[in-house]
């Protein structure tokens, strides 16, 4: 799969003089594409598409890399920094590790701890690795956003394969073009968009999450179908009971075509860097957020998602917008994947009684550029948006969602 996006920049340059004023407009279109592969252990030699990517260009010479790594990856695989190292040593005329894997903090440990991050950034500067050279990133969707986000301010961008090694990353966070860290005691609040120059997906990765960690990334699918692909949301649902029973060959399925969705997202929608206010693929993530950061970040983002995607979906059916039984049928159905849609959070209450979820909405205003942009499944499939939303309704939804999922 190759991912193909055009990206248009056009700075105007104004020039003033005491006598006239004048301006040169500027434009230029960037072409951006990358390989998205998938594969199964990657570090073999058998149909791997590794040496490829990080082989020399042709006339180049040998590719410098560095390996940075998932502490869980690392835990969950503990011979596999060997194996890289050998798997280099091997193929040493085309390709140099620089050092052994470097092994960082997985989850959002790394992604919030900016001097772990400047750390890496001088790594890179003490190897000396130049523009041509390659970061191997192995890791969640966090690691791989920390770690692309260092990568892309060393020299105002090394090359960055990304190596996702959750679900979730591998058909959402680890594909797409957003790199970023936690600061300000908020999420993604430091970034940049830059885009990788191959990602490979590794389906044995998968083997060494726990279940927990397995269903995380089947929300992003159920989101994405929701409002982009209604074939797609009724072979999620049946689907369900086999991915609740960590069935391999329906997973692989999940993450193909959700990351083919995702992707062409990000090609055709015309807004690849996010200018606009609307972000369909947000759908969900307003109280998925909210929720992530009021448990300490440990509601992981997979869960919040499921929680997320549960109560607009409801929220919907009552705006008429997808039918009721839709709704219930998407939270049966993230039930029998194994989600706990009801943590202590979603029906915490501050000190006005008000519910402390709500909040969401005004910190998802205000990351928005001061004006709110929520989308919605209407139908299946499609997206329209709304600017507010009631909060009576909210709490109706997520009384019936607890009802709903205790059922
Ligand atoms: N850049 C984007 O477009 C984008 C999109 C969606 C989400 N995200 C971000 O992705 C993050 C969530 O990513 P995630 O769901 O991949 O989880 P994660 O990165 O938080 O990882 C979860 C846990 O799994 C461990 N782990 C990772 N791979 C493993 C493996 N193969 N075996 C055993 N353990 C393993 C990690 O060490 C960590 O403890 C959030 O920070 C979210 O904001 C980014
Ligand atoms: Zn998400």
């Amino acid at each position: 799969m190759t991912f193909t996006g055009i990206i248009v920049n056009k700075p105007t340059i104004t020039l003033y003089t005491p006598a006239m004023s004048h301006r040169i407009h500027q434009t230029f279109q960037v072409p951006l594409s990358y390989p998205v592969h998938f594969c199964r252990d990657a570090f073999s030699d058998h149909e791997s598409p590794l040496l490829e990517v990080v082989k020399p260009e042709a006339g180049g010479s040998v590719r410098r890399v560095m390996v940075v790594m998932d502490e869980g990856v690392h835990q969950a695989f503990p011979r596999l920094s060997s194996r890289i190292q050998s798997w280099f040593a091997s193929h040493a005329d085309q390709v140099q590790l620089v050092c052994p894997p470097e092994i960082v903090p997985g989850g959002e440990t790394l992604k919030n701890d900016y001097r772990c991050i400047m750390g890496l950034i001088d790594q890179m500067l003490e190897y000396h690795l130049c523009r041509h050279s390659v970061i191997l990133a192995i890791g969640g969707g966090a690691v791989l956003d920390a770690v692309g986000f260092a990568t892309s301010l060393v020299h105002r961008g090394l090359r960055l394969v990304r190596m996702p090694s959750t679900t979730l990353s591998q058909n959402d966070a680890g594909i797409g073009v957003k790199n970023g860290m936690n600061l300000h005691g908020g999420k993604n609040t430091v970034g940049v968009f830059a885009a990788p120059f191959a990602v490979i997906n590794d389906a044995a990765l998968l083997k060494g999450l726990t279940d927990a960690q397995w269903r995380d990334g089947i929300s992003e699918a159920f989101k994405v179908a929701m409002i982009k692909d209604r074939a797609f949301f009724e072979e999620l649902l049946e689907m369900s009971p086999a991915l609740g029973q960590r069935d391999e060959a329906a997973m692989d399925r999940l993450i193909q075509r959700c990351a083919e969705l995702h992707l062409e997202h990000i090609a055709t929608s015309g807004d690849p860097f996010e200018l606009g206010s609307a972000r369909p693929l947000d759908f969900g993530h307003w109280s998925a957020h909210k929720l992530e950061s009021m448990s300490g970040y440990r509601i992981s983002h997979g869960q919040a998602v499921a929680i997320g995607i549960a109560l607009d979906a409801l929220y919907a059916s009552r705006l008429g917008w997808i039918a009721s039984s839709e709704a219930h049928a998407l939270v049966d159905a993230l039930v029998a994947c194994g989600f706990d849609l009801t943590p202590p959070q979603l029906t915490q209450r501050l000190g006005d009684g008000s519910l402390q979820l709500l909040q969401g909405l005004d910190e998802f205003r205000e990351h928005l550029g001061g004006s709110l942009t929520l989308s919605l499944p209407s139908p299946i499939g499609a997206i329209q948006d709304v600017h507010e939303m009631n909060a009576d309704w909210i709490e109706d939804e997520l009384q019936n969602l607890v009802t709903l999922s205790c059922a």
